[in-house]
């Protein structure tokens, strides 16, 4: 058989995702060119050659998580497994995560996605080579120069093209590579090979990093500067997705509404506008808006079209003016009332929620007071609410008065009981009234079709009579009880 080649088993991979929505989003166009480069995906670690985390490191438990994950499956190394880090703890720690976790061989910041397919040959390449036992020594010791882009000694590694990748061997001959960006750079992670996890409502990124820099926040440092994709690629992603039947659009960034076209074409709220003109496309949502860029032409966009979910995601942080101040959050209470005010006067009600963060380095008893008056003042439909995180390299550190652990758990208890009530009252309101929702599913155990209000509320229902709903359809449903968080009600009909 020798000198025979034979076919090589096709590689698999198995992907595990942490944090937000552009996590996700950045995990099928990661999944997209994984499957392009040949590889295929499973779904557990068992039967993975490759094991890839993408990487959330917004609070400190996000980031502990993956650690713990890589330490849990560490014995698997064993077995031939390779593991790799992506995303923003990859790039926060870089190659500390070697240190941390000596058996993994790839770290891959989001700025570096688009160089993907050059790591995994070098992945590939370089671990059959250690497996031979046929590595060149001489490469070695090139290695230690590669992060000043000189003495790049090796073919493969100069293909990289890039100052900032390395690619090392450590002691145990495990191949190291990384891919790591710095904040300036100005490319987008734009592909065409993205694997949608959902065939009727799908991500598309307008807006990547973060030039805000909020006391508290590690976005701006992992995610790396603000920069738009042009209004024409948008529009064509959205055509291209319509065509392939999607019918809701959800634009993504981390301050979607700080869009800029590089093109000079749109304003974000003309993109939204253009979008949701896309002939088959149904709805279009949009996450995370920031306060201080927040225009009123948005409120009026989604007042005159109906394609435009009348949800909006405003994130607060705080209610008091002095602690948005230490938060270095660009506007006050009294500016962020003014933009709600603009939605409640919009003759479509629009559904607000929010993100608040309680025990911000300072914050005294009188700065959360506030913030429970500004729940009751804006009437919200959600609220996501964290504890203060202590995050690297953001000015926060630098803050004295630190708030006690418990104290936070203590206020993050007060303000949900607080939204809890809120929510009650407000989902209340619904009952009787009829909504349109999308069918996103049915769930055996409680014997419901899962849907989803223009609004972004969870409204399940069921079908005593007629047609039995399409997932990925429309239907109209009357609310008969509210939760929470929820809403139940009966089928009243298609929506065509
Ligand atoms: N600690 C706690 N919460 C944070 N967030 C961002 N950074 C931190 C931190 N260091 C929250 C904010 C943001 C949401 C995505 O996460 O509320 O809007
Ligand atoms: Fe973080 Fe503030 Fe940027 Fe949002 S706007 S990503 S909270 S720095």
């Amino acid at each position: 058989m020798s000198g025979v080649p034979q076919p090589r088993a096709q590689k698999t991979f198995y992907l595990e995702t942490f944090g937000c929505q552009m996590n996700v989003h950045d995990s099928e166009k990661v999944v997209g060119t994984l499957l392009e480069e040949g590889y295929q995906q499973v779904d557990s670690i068992e039967k993975a050659d490759l094991i890839l985390y993408n990487t959330c490191s917004i609070r400190d438990k996000a980031e502990q998580k993956v650690f713990h994950r890589l330490a849990d499956y560490k014995k698997l190394q064993a077995e031939g497994k390779k593991f790799g880090v992506l995303g923003c703890v990859a790039q926060q720690e870089g190659e500390k995560i070697f240190e941390r976790a000596p058996h993994v061989s790839l770290v891959c910041g989001s700025a570096s996605y688009t160089k993907l397919p050059e790591m995994l040959v070098q992945l590939d390449g370089k671990s059959r080579a250690a497996d031979s036992g046929a590595a060149d020594s001489g490469f070695l010791a090139s290695l230690a120069m590669t992060n000043a882009g000189e003495g790049l000694g090796n073919e493969e590694l100069t293909s990289l093209g890039s100052a900032d990748e390395t690619v090392r061997r450590s002691t145990d001959n495990l191949v190291r590579i990384t891919g790591l960006d710095d904040r300036q750079t100005d490319k987008c992670f734009e592909t065409e090979f993205t694997a949608r996890t959902n065939p009727h409502r799908g991500y598309i990124t307008i807006i990547e990093g973060c030039d805000k820099f909020c006391a508290y926040c590690v976005v701006p440092f992992t995610r790396g500067k603000e920069r738009s994709r042009t209004s024409h690629s948008v529009l064509a992603e959205a055509r291209q997705m319509a065509d392939l039947g999607y019918s809701e659009i959800q634009l993504l960034g981390q301050n979607v509404n700080s869009y800029r076209d590089p093109s000079g074409n749109k304003s974000f709220a003309e993109l939204l506008v253009a979008v949701g003109e896309v002939a088959g496309i149904r709805r279009v949502r949009f996450t995370t808006s920031h306060p201080r860029d927040f225009g009123r032409d948005i409120v009026e966009a989604i007042d005159a079209r109906p394609a435009l979910c009348n949800h909006v995601h405003l994130p607060v942080q705080s209610g008091s003016t002095r602690l948005l101040d230490a938060m270095q959050r660009l506007y006050t209470r009294e500016q962020y009332l003014e933009r709600i005010a603009w939605m409640k006067a919009a003759r479509r009600e629009i559904s607000i929620t929010t993100d608040v963060i309680v025990g911000f380095p300072g914050e005294t008893e009188a700065d959360f007071s506030q913030t429970l008056s500004l729940l009751d003042e804006v009437g919200y439909d959600g609220v996501f609410s964290f504890k203060y995180s202590a995050r690297p390299n953001t000015p926060a550190l630098k803050l004295d008065d630190a708030i006690p652990e418990e104290e936070k758990s203590r206020r993050l208890e007060v303000l949900m009981a607080r939204q809890r009530e809120i929510q009650v009252a407000r989902y209340k309101r619904y009952v009787g009234i009829g909504c349109e929702v999308m069918v996103e599913g049915y769930n055996d155990s409680r014997a419901q079709w899962i849907g989803r209000t223009s609004q972004n509320k969870t409204l399940n229902f069921t079908v005593s009579a007629g047609p039995v709903p399409v997932v990925g359809s429309y239907v109209s449903v009357l609310v008969t009880r509210s939760f929470p968080n929820s809403l139940v009600g009966e089928m009243v009909g298609l929506v065509g």
